[in-house]
Order: C-alpha cells, then sequence, then structure tokens
C-alpha cells in the first residue's frame, strides 16, 4: 500500500484544513473562482484545477448560463421519462457523428447516457459482458448440440472415439479409452460446465483510473480506493503501460477452451475452441488521476491489435481527455486509436449539468440495453440540451476550440518547459497533451527538511505545494489523487498569457523555495 494511501488519504479532510484549502467559493467565471478573506472582502484565485477537467469552456459560461436560463424558462418538461427524448436522441447522433468524423469509422455509435463518468464506466462494462455472455452462451449451446450428435452417432451406428481425444491437457487425467464414446462425452460435458463457470477478466493499465463505484473501482489502479471492496467486484489484470509486450502472456494464461466434438468417418474427434473470457480492455488515452500518462501510438496501437486478436472489447474511456481537452474532440482520435467503446463526461456537463455518455459501435449494440441498464436522471431534457450547446460551442467555426486547446496548451508547456530547464533539480518532468498538464516535481525523500522529507514519505508534497499556491499565490492547482508530486493543471481554452505568466512567477518562487528548502514560506499561516 503506498504512503499516500496509508498516511495521506485517511485524513484529507483534517489535511486541507492544515494546508489551508479549506476555502469556501462564493463565485466563479472562466478560469477565476471567488472566496471571502477574513475580513469579508471577495478573494478572486486563479482555478488551473478546472473542475478535474470539467471546464474546457471555464467556470459560467456566460453563452451556457444564457442557454441554462432558457431552458429553464421555457419550463421545458426535464424529466419525461419512458417517452421520446427528443434532445438526448439529437445529443446521441452528434456525438456518433463526431466519433465517425475523428476516427473515419464507418458505422454509428449509440449512447446510452448517464450522470457521471463511473456510470458511463460502469455502463460499458456491463454492455461489453453482455456481449461476452451471449457469445459464451451461443458457443455452449453449439458444443452441446454437437455432443449429442456425437452420442447419438455412437448409439446408432457405432460411432468410436477417437485416440487423440484422450491425449487433449483437458482429458487426460479425466477419462481413459476404456471409458468408451459415452464416457469421453461425460468429461467433456463436465470440463464445459467448469470452463463456463470461469469469472470474466478485465485488462487496464497501471495507474488507470475509472470511477469509484462498485465495478469501475476494480478498474482503478490505486490499492486504496480498490482493495477494500475487492471481493465485491470484477475480475483485474493491470499491464504496465511500458509492457504491453505482456498482453500475449496475459492471453495465455487466461485461456479457457470449450471441448467441442465431430464425428469424422465413424470416429469422435474432440477439438478446443477459445471461449471468450477477456471482457474488456480499459485505456485512458491520457492517464490524469494515475499521474498524467500520455499514451502512444504504439501503445494505442499494440492494444488495439490484443484486442482484435482475442476478440475483447476496447473501452477507451474519455471521461478526462474527451470533450477537446486534448485539442481533438477525442484524446484516442490523434493517435489514430479506434474504440469499441467510448465513456465521455465532465466538460461534457458544460460546467452546469451532470451527464455522461457511453457509447458502443452500432455492430455492437444490444438492442434492450437500454432497457436491462437505465437511470432515473439519465437522458434529462436539461442535461442533454445544455451538453447539445457545449458540442456545438466546440464544433463551432470547423473546431477553432480544438485549435485553441491545442496553441494555449503548447504555450503552457513551453513556459513550463522553460521553468525545467532554470531549476531541472526540482522539476523531474513536464508532460501531458493540450490544456491537460501534469508538472512531476522531484521527490523530496532526501531533502535536509523534515517538513519535505515527511510530505515526500507520505505522498503529500503535492497537498503542501497546492495549499502554499492557494495562500501565497492565490492559484488554486491540485495533484493527481494517485500522484502525490504531480500537480495537474487543466485550466479552461480561454486560459489568457496574463495567467500563463502569473502561473510562471508562482511557480518560480515555489521552486526556488524547494532548491534552498525554504520550507518556512510553504507552512506560514
Ligand atoms: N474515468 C476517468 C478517466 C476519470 O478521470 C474519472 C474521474 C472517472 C472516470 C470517474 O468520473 O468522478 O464523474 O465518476 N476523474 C476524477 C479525477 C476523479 O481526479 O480526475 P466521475
Amino acid at each position: 500500500m503506498s504512503q499516500f494511501t496509508e498516511f495521506v488519504q485517511p485524513y484529507m479532510g483534517r489535511l486541507f484544513t492544515a494546508l489551508g484549502l479549506d476555502a469556501e467559493y462564493e463565485r466563479a467565471e472562466g478560469n477565476t473562482v471567488h472566496h471571502r478573506d477574513d475580513r469579508g472582502e471577495l478573494v478572486p484565485v486563479l482555478d488551473l484545477m478546472g473542475g478535474y477537467g470539467s471546464l474546457i469552456l471555464g467556470h459560467n459560461h456566460p453563452e451556457l448560463v444564457a442557454h441554462a436560463k432558457a431552458v429553464l424558462d421555457s419550463n421545458r418538461a426535464v424529466h419525461a421519462q419512458f417517452s421520446l427524448r427528443g434532445e438526448a436522441g439529437r445529443l446521441g447522433a452528434a456525438l456518433s457523428d463526431i466519433v465517425r468524423r475523428e476516427t473515419s469509422v464507418k458505422e454509428p455509435y449509440i449512447a446510452t447516457f448517464g450522470n457521471s463518468g463511473a456510470e458511463a464506466v460502469e455502463a460499458a462494462v456491463k454492455h461489453a459482458e453482455l456481449v461476452r455472455v451471449r457469445k459464451a452462451a451461443a458457443l455452449a449451446d453449439e458444443v452441446a448440440a454437437h455432443a449429442e450428435a456425437a452420442s447419438e452417432a455412437a448409439r446408432r451406428d457405432g460411432a468410436e472415439a477417437d485416440e487423440d481425444a484422450f491425449r487433449l491437457p483437458a482429458l487426460r487425467t479425466r477419462v481413459t479409452p476404456a471409458d468408451g464414446v459415452e464416457g469421453l462425452l461425460a468429461a467433456v460435458a463436465a470440463h464445459n460446465a467448469a470452463a463456463l463457470a470461469t469469472r470474466p477478466l478485465f485488462l487496464a493499465l497501471e495507474r488507470s483510473f475509472h470511477g469509484k463505484l462498485v465495478g469501475s473501482v476494480q478498474l482503478t489502479y490505486n490499492a486504496g480506493f480498490r482493495t477494500p471492496f475487492q471481493n465485491l467486484g470484477t475480475r483485474v489484470r493491470f499491464v504496465p503501460m511500458d509492457r504491453l509486450d505482456l498482453l500475449d502472456e496475459i492471453a495465455r494464461e487466461e485461456r479457457v477452451v470449450l471441448l467441442d466434438t465431430e464425428v469424422v468417418d465413424g470416429r469422435v474427434r474432440v477439438t478446443e475452441r477459445d471461449l471468450p473470457v477477456v471482457t474488456a480492455f480499459l485505456v485512458e488515452p491520457v492517464q490524469g488521476e494515475g499521474g498524467i500518462h500520455v499514451l502512444t501510438t504504439e501503445q494505442g496501437r499494440a492494444i488495439r491489435l490484443f484486442c482484435n486478436k482475442a476478440g475483447t472489447a476496447l473501452i477507451v474511456d474519455e471521461v478526462q481527455s474527451g470533450m477537446g481537452r486534448c485539442g481533438a474532440f477525442l484524446a484516442s482520435s490523434l493517435i489514430g486509436l479506434r474504440g469499441d467503446y467510448y465513456t465521455l463526461s465532465k466538460s461534457l456537463g458544460g460546467g452546469l449539468a451532470k451527464i455522461s455518455a457511453m457509447l458502443v459501435r452500432r455492430s455492437l449494440y444490444q438492442g434492450e440495453f437500454d432497457l436491462i441498464h437505465s437511470s432515473t436522471f439519465a437522458m434529462d431534457d436539461f442535461s442533454s440540451s445544455v451538453a447539445l450547446k457545449v458540442v456545438e460551442m466546440l464544433e463551432a467555426d470547423d473546431g477553432l476550440a480544438y485549435r485553441q486547446v491545442t496553441e494555449r496548451g503548447e504555450r503552457l508547456a513551453a513556459m513550463l518547459n522553460e521553468l525545467k530547464d532554470t531549476y531541472p533539480d526540482v522539476i523531474e518532468d513536464v508532460r501531458g497533451k493540450g490544456l491537460f498538464v501534469g508538472v512531476q516535481l522531484y521527490d523530496q525523500g532526501r531533502a535536509r527538511s523534515m517538513v519535505l522529507r515527511g510530505t515526500a514519505y507520505t505522498g503529500a508534497l503535492g497537498y503542501l505545494l497546492s495549499g502554499y499556491l492557494l495562500r501565497q499565490e492565490r492559484i488554486r492547482i491540485a495533484p493527481t489523487g494517485s500522484a502525490g508530486n504531480v500537480l495537474r493543471i487543466q485550466p479552461s481554452l480561454h486560459l489568457t498569457d496574463e495567467e500563463i505568466e502569473r502561473l510562471r512567477g508562482a511557480l518560480d518562487r515555489l521552486c526556488r523555495i524547494l532548491r534552498h528548502e525554504d520550507t518556512l514560506h510553504l507552512v506560514h499561516p
């Protein structure tokens, strides 16, 4: 268990107070939030946390607020469950068109809506499992029918067991030629019954984050979030992002076969048929909560090829990286990665509505899924209408917003890399894509200062620095949840040159403090 999980997570509430992070924000617009100081004055703070990535258009964007007001003023039937949900339908069609444009996939995508990112992941996991279960059932029916035909051939035509059948790994310790065809078929049936009881497996990358609900939390790498509930949820294996060569080994280890029979020239033969066991592989094109790690084109290609070969669904989790955050609607489209499923949320709601979408290729879609998977508030007209407005704003002027994200992200990264060149002893790495950026600070485990050594040991360095930046620089930045020494910067696309320069000044002062271990500044009230 990481030190952060052991020493920090349990005390987060008190930690926030101790570090002065417990401000209450009353107003917000663009990249600025306001809280009151001790004198009751409103204090503006540059917000680079950006709603954990949900504010690509900024706080309370005027056009979105006006649109939301108009929806409410029109007395729209926001909740009209079990009816024709026109706005949700138009939103689903718009999302499908954008995904097809960016991925060049011919077939449309079918949308299932939810209220949070984790819900979209859960919907994708459930749908992929429904597909797997149905494939497995069809295969089970097929081999059962073949076994029945073989039994009939033995009874009616005296068909005999083929010698090779008794040498199959799954049978050689269970049955011998002396047991005859009936004995062989009984062993085949016993093996198949056990094989069909195999629990499905999901694959995810180390450092992943896919949510904290019962199913999705098992796909989230952070042991502190996942371990207490591991007996409740899905079976998952985590693969290091830089060791995708292990995938074939995992496929071999996890291979489960059904035994199929056929009668050829009066002999009953047994063959192995692969049972679909790996339900889905989940990837974030840019890992966020796990420390800002960008999936490369080659890694994406290796994952796609594995899924094609294994018949495993590829779920591309764009909850954080999507909605233009990285310079395209889908971050995965920038590395040519095509998913069978996509999950979207955060900025889809424009910072005003809670909405998520799970998109699945139409040829995979299971017709009655939206009956067996639903949620009271999903597809509501208010959220769908706001989300449609968000999509319209992102897509306007031939995707000007995406170009803005790219240009702003390049300016931000350029400044951060200049700082890294100035403080190579403090800043270990600057990485990310578009306006999804991480600044990794060297672990301060060998610092002379006990304050720094302590925070390094507990993984709370980033929180200590966030408190300093908020109190002394009036800038809101948070470390990534599972990598306490990575500061995550996720502003809106309206990030100005002045805000970039303000951040430069603040981080320059912070790097000097760390270089000289001038920690009194960090703990000053
Ligand atoms: N998937 C990804 C890639 C996420 O980053 C998140 C949340 C979720 C799913 C879950 O969405 O919170 O709406 O249920 N990420 C937050 C973060 C927690 O810190 O980046 P949710």
